[in-house]
């Protein structure tokens, strides 16, 4: 089963715009629950102009899904998390200000780093998650940390299926064959939607979670919340 968290970091924007609590992020995050979402994610970043720093206890309160908050590894990032602890913690690895994740770890060149970082999260009890392309190399040097799962950056994926769906796939496809042998779980994220996500789902053995948010939030403004959630559950039900 592949589990469908979704990723609210859309509903604070639109709450940060206009400066009071509505939508009440809070309560977004249990209707997702209850709408059949099997996790929630949120990626509080340094600026804070989605999910805020303050956010993240509430939810954490409430949540009775998988809870997964992502971000830059920085002290601050790591002290909300470790205070917090969330079931899984994906980390990810761009910089303050960056508009939104465009790559994965280099898991060679910041392996003793994110060794450090993986450790400190486990023994507070906290699942991790390293965001990675599909490279070989970067998979192998991603179990050397010690980290339980890894989330494929499928932004390349969403972009070249357009084009070319059998050759988006084959990375991550040959990379999700490595992982199942070498013992990492496979999480992905980063642009799926509702015309791309069945594919990757059908052709990458083991993946666990699937974490989603522009598209979702987009295709509820035409569906509603609720049936939008069927309907990805639905593309995940293969
Ligand atoms: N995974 C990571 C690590 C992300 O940074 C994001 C975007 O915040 C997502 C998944 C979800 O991407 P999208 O909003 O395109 O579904």
């Amino acid at each position: 089963m592949t589990k469908l968290s979704v990723n609210i970091n859309k509903i604070a924007l639109l709450r940060n715009s206009r400066g009071a609590n509505y939508p009440d992020l809070v309560k977004t995050a249990l209707d997702c629950e209850t709408f059949g979402a099997q996790g929630i994610t949120v990626h509080p970043r340094p600026d804070e102009r989605h999910v805020k720093y303050s956010d993240v206890p509430a939810l954490k309160g409430k949540v009775t899904t998988e809870f997964n908050i992502e971000g830059y590894p920085s002290e601050d990032f790591l002290s909300l998390v470790i205070a917090s602890k969330p079931d899984q913690c994906t980390l990810v690895p761009d910089l303050p200000g960056a508009l939104t994740s465009d790559n994965g770890w280099d898991t060679i060149t910041h392996q003793t780093y994110l060794k450090s970082v993986v450790h400190k999260l486990q023994s507070e009890g906290i699942r991790v998650s390293l965001f990675i392309d599909p490279i070989p190399e970067r998979i192998y040097a991603a179990k050397e940390t010690g980290t339980e799962r890894i989330e494929f950056y499928t932004g390349p994926y969403a972009h070249d299926f357009i084009k070319d769906k059998e050759a988006a796939i084959h990375d991550f496809k040959y990379c999700a064959h490595l992982c199942n042998e070498i013992g990492l779980g496979i999480n992905a994220g980063h642009d799926l939607n509702l015309d791309n996500l069945k594919y990757f789902k059908e052709n990458i053995p083991g993946l666990m979670e699937v974490s989603i948010g522009h598209a979702i939030i987009c295709d509820a403004l035409y569906y509603g919340l609720h049936n939008t959630i069927q309907l990805y559950l639905k593309q995940l039900d293969v």
